[in-house]
């Protein structure tokens, strides 16, 4: 039993009588009027194999316990009751690696599953996830490539705040302080000087002091910026690949979805939509209209955001921030110089924001103001300001939180399913 493997979902459709070898893992097992039913499991699904009590198969599949690694030969059959419709009757049955008494049984907590993540990443559920999410990686990767947009290769340690003080994380850098990355940003911008249309995928980390349902302190971000592209396009741009993403995914991996419960209905929708623009006055407005006691200057938190998207079934953009609200980089607003040029991606069905971006300050001048304005000091800015010095251009550029992504258009109820080894409070085993 070397060559010629099948994955199950191969064998499932292959036809009644035909010889097929398999591997995988046990996934369950139960031995019922003298023969031994084998649940099958491998990177595409599942299959129920059968071996006859009194089969020369038989000694070897009796040892073989949950979660060992097997490989099996046999004919396959249509059989009603197995999942699939089909079964394999197993003639030979090799236990590859015999596993101990596997720790997860089911109904273990969150807190003993997060312990044996390194095991729970085995279960049908996070398979499932971890599918759709190389399905978007996949997606976005391409969504650039066919548009023309250069991938390039920005630093995690440096040495500048971008998305302020607060949410750093520190790092000894041969005796002097550098920080993990916040974000690509800055270094993007002086790419467009040459390349004029980059991105990046790179994670990003975050010290964030409240703990909640869609925050990692080590995420992906996907970030993107460009010359010549006021805030409009480039939110077209941020609606043409999210559009392609959830696109991909309806393609791809319409099995994940149904197998989490997951409605397609947003989904679809959010592919005919073109995604409203709603800006920060009027969605104060609204939250005033749904009993929040909130005032115009106030931010728009977890709670808010909830409230504005719970009811809604496609992405919408919130633009034209309070000035106070936001980074100093952002392009201040021309009529309103209280406002700033941001937008955000909200995702539907209570997720909330999974796309920050902005117009940005091409004004040496103005910049320079607005890092004063924000107590930072200029001369950490040096270079970022350069950039204003030397044939400044018009840009825009957003970033996307890939497992927020991931987490909506999977409809989990938590991120830290988005990502395979989530950094959690307290949390960096395994
Ligand atoms: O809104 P943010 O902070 O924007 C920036 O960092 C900009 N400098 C990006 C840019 O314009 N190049 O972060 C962007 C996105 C958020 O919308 C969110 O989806 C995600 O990054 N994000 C997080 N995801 C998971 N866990 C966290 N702690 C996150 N913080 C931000
Ligand atoms: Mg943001």
């Amino acid at each position: 039993m070397e060559q010629g493997f099948l994955s199950t979902r191969e064998a499932l459709q292959r036809p009644d009588g035909e010889r097929v070898r398999l591997r995988g893992w046990v996934y369950r097992r139960r031995d019922l009027g003298g023969k031994i039913f084998i649940v099958l499991r491998d990177s595409e699904g599942i299959i129920q194999c059968v071996i006859e009590g009194s089969s020369r198969a038989a000694p070897e599949a009796s040892k073989a316990t949950i979660e060992s690694s097997v490989m099996v030969e046999g004919i396959v059959r249509s059989d009603p009751r197995a999942p699939g419709g089909k079964e394999v009757r197993v003639e030979d049955f090799k236990v590859v690696g015999l596993a101990e008494d596997f720790p997860i049984k089911g109904g273990e907590s969150v807190d003993y599953l997060l312990d044996v993540r390194h095991l729970w990443l085995r279960s049908r559920r996070l398979t499932q996830v971890m599918r759709i999410r190389a399905t978007v990686l996949e997606a976005l990767r391409e969504y650039f490539t066919r548009n023309g947009w250069w991938e390039v290769s920005p630093p995690i340690l440096t040495q500048s705040a971008v998305e302020g003080g607060a949410t750093l994380f520190s790092v000894d850098f041969f005796g002097r302080k550098a920080y993990l990355s916040q974000s690509a940003q800055f270094y993007l911008e002086v790419m467009i000087f040459s390349l004029e249309r980059v991105w990046s995928l790179t994670p990003s980390f975050r010290a964030e002091r409240s703990r909640t349902r869609r925050h990692l302190y080590e995420y992906w971000h996907l970030e993107a910026e460009a010359a010549w592209m006021d805030m409009h396009d480039m939110m077209k741009v941020v609606e043409g690949l999210v559009k392609y993403a959830v696109k991909s995914v309806l393609e791809k991996r319409l099995e994940e979805l149904s197998a989490l419960g997951r409605r397609t209905e947003p989904l679809e929708a959010t592919l005919k939509a073109t995604f409203p623009e709603v800006t920060y006055d009027e969605a104060i407005e609204r939250l005033k209209r749904k009993g929040f006691n909130i005032k115009w200057g106030d931010d728009i938190g977890a709670d808010e955001e909830r409230a504005l998207t719970e009811d809604e079934e496609v992405p919408f953009f919130l633009t034209m921030f309070p000035k106070h609200l936001k980074s100093f980089y952002m392009k201040l607003h021309d009529q309103r110089p209280e406002l700033v040029l941001g937008f955000d991606l909200e995702a539907p069905e209570g997720y909330g924001e999974v796309v920050g971006g902005s117009q940005r300050e091409d004004r040496y001048d103005v910049l320079l103001q607005r890092i004063k304005e924000n107590n930072l000091n200029p001369e950490d800015y040096q270079w970022y300001l350069d950039l204003r010095r030397y044939g400044s251009v018009p840009h825009s550029g957003f970033g996307l939180g890939v497992d927020r992504l991931v987490m909506w258009i999977a409809g989990l109820d938590h991120i830290r399913d988005s990502i395979p080894f989530p950094r959690l409070r307290e949390r960096i085993y395994p």
